[in-house]
């Protein structure tokens, strides 16, 4: 999932005479849908994407062919309807002053020549086809593989900082941006115009990866799957910001969108004024006259890219010519003076040692191929996903087979194809080269897989299944859901493994005396485990509904479901068929709720999460669309939580926004109050600096009780 599929799509033609799709056309359409939004929500809230790019624009090409096919299959909020990263981690918004555009890609020399011939027939007026166009001069820099970022300063001051978000409108991340060395907070020397707009990449240098996911594998958290992923997590950390972290991101500078000082008329004139000001430019800059001497660059680039301090995946070919930029223009998505010739993937090959089967939160029984340890792209790969049985079939591998694989843009390898010459070499001299057994049980509890009618997937039937259990566990712990800082994966083993959970509600009976029991178990990591269940026990309604593991449910459906019944109790009593009804939640998601919520085993489970303390906070802007609207003390104010408070954020978010106000992460113009505990930090700084009122816990008491 790139940058560039992330823009609002324009609407599409409706060409052909309304088409009815039949009922499994509706439900295909329905599937991809919500694993389309599922997809999403790992990708952008949780920073933990589970597929390859390619795979994810495969399902989102599935679903538009079935909307093309059929416009009735088109709600208005399919995903592909509105793509772009859905503002999600309580950060202000604010418009970028104009899009921060994508760029078109182009995968071959042909598609990079195509490019050139469209360039040189826009820019000569007259004789278009002239046999012997000027050669165009390119500036060619590395493709960044992070997360585009805009950058404001005014009168020489950075004044704020906002992610591309959906290329319209960004997050404003300005507080966290502060903390990063190589964003200049003065710009240095030179002409400074009265206002800057700077664009460019944030990347975290692979170096520093390396060691980020060294800790958090030590602290039992989840390691990121790549720098790009780890990037973007990290700009937008809110709670607890991890400061180090934070400060071991980069800020590469490769536009200036406005402020271009008087007689600077190229891009690489404006790379040189940026590097004036204090930022860092890629040092891998050249400017190409001509096609040929462009892809040479990029050829000499990927030579290079193995030895780069930072991911990148391609080079981008700009021209020069600011003038020509604009006689070319841009279209809504992307400038048509600029393209990113990107990397072929990278491929390697090795050995297939066996088949491994891993189990899914929801039983999805997933083969995996165990291969011969093997470096590519600058990350030792030792295993790759093979998807589902009918993909392993297909490709028809069997075990010590030569392999290549290749990893593309992202860290999750493929199997591209089997060296058939070395199989038939081996099979000649003698060796036995197995087929893989089909998955007919689970490898962990033993279970009779099954398969349903028109599912690519195995499943193990077995709801009790440990290792599915683990699987529901670690998602209850995750960000998205209640949030258990410090319940990583390998406790969530122990916890597993020791018996002490054996189904989800026991995490919340667990004792201190239980956990300091454990293995490798500090008195003082338990405690603090303590205190996060403690916390996490207040939690809001679709945050729960995640937590629970329904299938379908990600954010944005439990959010649907929030909004419409406003209550547990108000979705537990209601029929399947008032689900079904929720506008953006069709037959197969309505499906997957009722059966989990009929049945009785599930509603123990509810039940018992109550009885062991989990109480769900109803803001009131979340009571049914029917509610009386009063007047609320809070009502249209913006609230800044800071330091450290009397009682847990997400309760004083919850007292807020059940009074009619608003939380969000970061200072701005627009925050109306920051309530500071004790130690708060850099933002009530930056309150000060913009005049915001501070408020301490009295004070926000006082507006409270104003009711
Ligand atoms: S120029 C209008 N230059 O790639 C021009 N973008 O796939 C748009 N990127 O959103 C940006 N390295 O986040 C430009 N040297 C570079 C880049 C670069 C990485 C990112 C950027 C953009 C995305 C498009």
């Amino acid at each position: 999932m790139l940058e560039d599929g992330k823009d609002t799509l324009p609407a599409r033609p409706n060409k052909t005479k309304a088409k009815m799709p039949n009922a499994k056309q509706r439900a295909r359409a329905e599937e991809l849908a919500a694993e389309i939004r599922r997809h999403d929500d790992l990708y952008y809230q949780n920073d933990a994407p589970e597929l390859t790019d390619a795979q994810y624009d495969l399902l989102r090409r599935e679903l538009v062919e079935l909307e093309d096919q059929f416009p009735a299959l088109q709600a208005k909020d399919s995903p592909t309807q509105q793509v772009g990263a859905v503002p999600a981690s309580g950060f202000a918004t604010a418009p970028h002053r104009s899009p921060m555009l994508s760029l078109d890609n182009a995968m071959t020399e042909d598609e990079m020549r195509a490019f050139d011939v469209r360039v040189q027939k826009a820019l000569s007026t007259e004789n278009a086809a002239s046999s012997n166009p000027e050669d165009v001069a390119y500036v060619a820099e590395p493709k960044l593989d992070g997360s585009g970022i805009e950058l404001i300063y005014e009168n020489g001051r950075f004044k704020q900082g906002l992610t591309r978000g959906d290329g319209r409108t960004g997050e404003d991340v300005t507080v966290n941006l502060e903390q990063i060395a190589s964003i200049p907070q003065k710009l240095a020397t030179g002409a400074r115009p009265k206002f800057a707009s700077v664009r460019g990449e944030i990347v975290l240098p692979l170096a520093a990866f390396e060691e980020l996911n060294q800790a958090r594998i030590e602290r039992d958290q989840r390691p990121f799957e790549n720098p790009r992923n780890a990037a973007a997590g990290s700009l937008r950390q809110i709670h607890d910001v991890d400061l180090i972290r934070l400060r071991s991101l980069e800020f590469r500078a490769y536009a200036l969108e406005e402020g271009r000082p008087n007689g600077c008329t190229k891009q690489s004139e404006i790379l040189n004024v940026l590097r004036d000001w204090g930022f860092i430019v890629s040092p891998e800059i050249e400017i190409c006259r001509g096609i040929g001497k462009a892809i040479a660059f990029h050829e000499r680039l990927l030579q290079l890219r193995g030895k780069l301090p930072v991911e990148i995946d391609g080079t981008v070919f700009k021209i020069d010519d600011v003038a020509k930029q604009d006689t070319l223009g841009s279209l809504a998505r992307a400038p048509r003076w600029a393209i990113a010739f990107k990397f072929p993937p990278e491929q390697a090959e090795t050995v297939l040692e066996g088949i491994d089967i891993q189990v899914g939160r929801t039983g999805a029984l997933t083969p995996v191929a165990r291969l011969r340890p093997v470096r590519v792209g600058g990350v030792t790969v030792s295993n790759a996903s093979l998807h589902n049985q009918d993909e392993l079939e297909r490709k028809d591998l069997r075990i010590g087979d030569r392999i290549v694989i290749q990893r593309a843009g992202d860290v999750i390898p493929q199997v591209v194809r089997v060296r058939l010459d070395f199989r038939r070499k081996a099979l000649a001299e003698g060796f036995r080269l197995e087929r893989p057994a089909p998955t007919t049980h689970c490898p962990i509890c033993s279970t009779r897989a099954v398969r349903l009618e028109g599912e690519a997937i195995t499943r193990c039937a077995n709801l009790d299944c440990p290792a599915q259990l683990k699987n529901n566990l670690r998602h209850l712990a995750s960000r998205g859901a209640l949030d258990v800082d410090g319940l990583g994966a390998k406790l969530v083993d122990q916890l597993v493994e020791a018996k002490l959970v054996t189904r989800l509600s026991d995490v919340f009976a667990l004792e201190l005396a239980q956990l300091a029991d454990l293995e490798r178990m500090a008195q003082k990591s338990a405690q603090n485990l303590m205190a996060s269940l403690e916390r996490a026990r207040q939690t809001t309604l679709p945050r729960f509904l995640i937590a629970l593991g329904i299938r379908h449910v990600g954010a944005t459906v439990a959010e649907l479901l929030a909004d419409h019944f406003g209550s547990l109790e108000g979705l537990l009593a209601a029929k399947p068929t008032k689900i079904a009804a929720i506008e953006g939640i069709g037959p197969i998601i309505a499906e997957s709720v009722g059966r989990f919520l009929e049945d009785a085993s599930n509603q123990a489970e509810i039940a018992r999460f109550e009885e062991l303390g989990l109480v769900i906070v109803v803001p009131e802007s979340r009571t049914p669309s029917d509610a009386s609207k009063r007047p609320q003390p809070l009502d249209g104010l913006t609230f800044v939580l800071t330091g450290t408070l009397s009682r847990p954020r997400g309760e004083w978010k919850s007292l807020i926004e059940a009074a009619g106000g608003k939380v969000t992460g970061s200072v701005s113009r627009k925050t109306n109050y920051v309530v500071a505990g004790s130690d708060p930090g850099s933002k009530v700084t930056t309150a000060a600096k913009l005049d915001v009122e501070i408020l301490d816990e009295a004070g926000i008491e006082a507006l409270l009780s104003a009711r």
